[in-house]
């Protein structure tokens, strides 16, 4: 477990290597970011999104929630999607699911977790989308794999039905928006090929 301490000192030696490596590395990030990708994924800690990609700061515009929900008035996510379209012109929006997703996994029970469950009721509604899919698993656990990459399914059409990205695509502008789902077990991502 890290203290604030580690914390610093695991800082400066992180910086010391990206300026060892590339000694523009900070003065070339000062002026502007040009990340190319957009990453909606899960708050999850073993889902970091530039880790597991091996991408550099200053690649990746991140936005987290739980269980990378796509929720049509959620301003915060709205914004952050804004300004990567619009502003920043990136040119992949990356939906990102995980398999062992415990929100996914709350959203099966019927047992109360306090506020979370209304956040949660996104997930039930896809299970409702696909109730004869999943009703048609057996096994409890490749139950829980399928509602993790349908949830992702259902994540990438809220994507693209917004406003912001159905207007950029209208004008032209180049953006793909990807399906992933990565497995904790691995560490290894897979495109859902939904597009
Ligand atoms: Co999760």
């Amino acid at each position: 477990m890290n203290t604030i301490e580690t914390i610093f000192e695991n800082n400066k030696a992180w910086a010391k290597e990206a300026t060892a490596n590339n000694p523009d590395f900070f003065t070339n990030l000062l002026s502007q970011q040009t990340p190319k990708i957009l990453w909606i994924g899960c708050s999850d800690s073993r889902v970091p999104a530039n880790q597991i990609m091996n991408l550099p700061a200053g690649d990746v515009f991140v936005h987290r929630n739980i269980a990378n929900v796509v929720v049509h008035t959620d301003l915060n996510l709205l914004s952050v999607l804004q300004y990567a379209v619009d502003v920043l012109k990136v040119e992949h929006i990356i939906v990102c699911g995980h398999y062992g997703c415990g929100g996914v996994k709350a959203s099966m029970n019927d047992l109360q977790h306090g506020l979370i469950d209304n956040w949660l009721r996104h997930i039930k509604d896809v299970q409702r989308f696909h109730t004869n899919e999943l009703t048609n698993i057996k096994s409890e656990e490749e139950r829980f794999d399928r509602l993790c990459e349908l949830n992702v399914v259902e994540q990438v059409h809220n994507i693209q039905n917004t406003t912001i990205v159905t207007n950029a695509l209208i004008h032209g502008q180049k953006l793909n928006v990807h399906g992933f789902i990565y497995d904790i077990k691995d560490g290894l991502l897979k495109d859902l090929q939904l597009n």
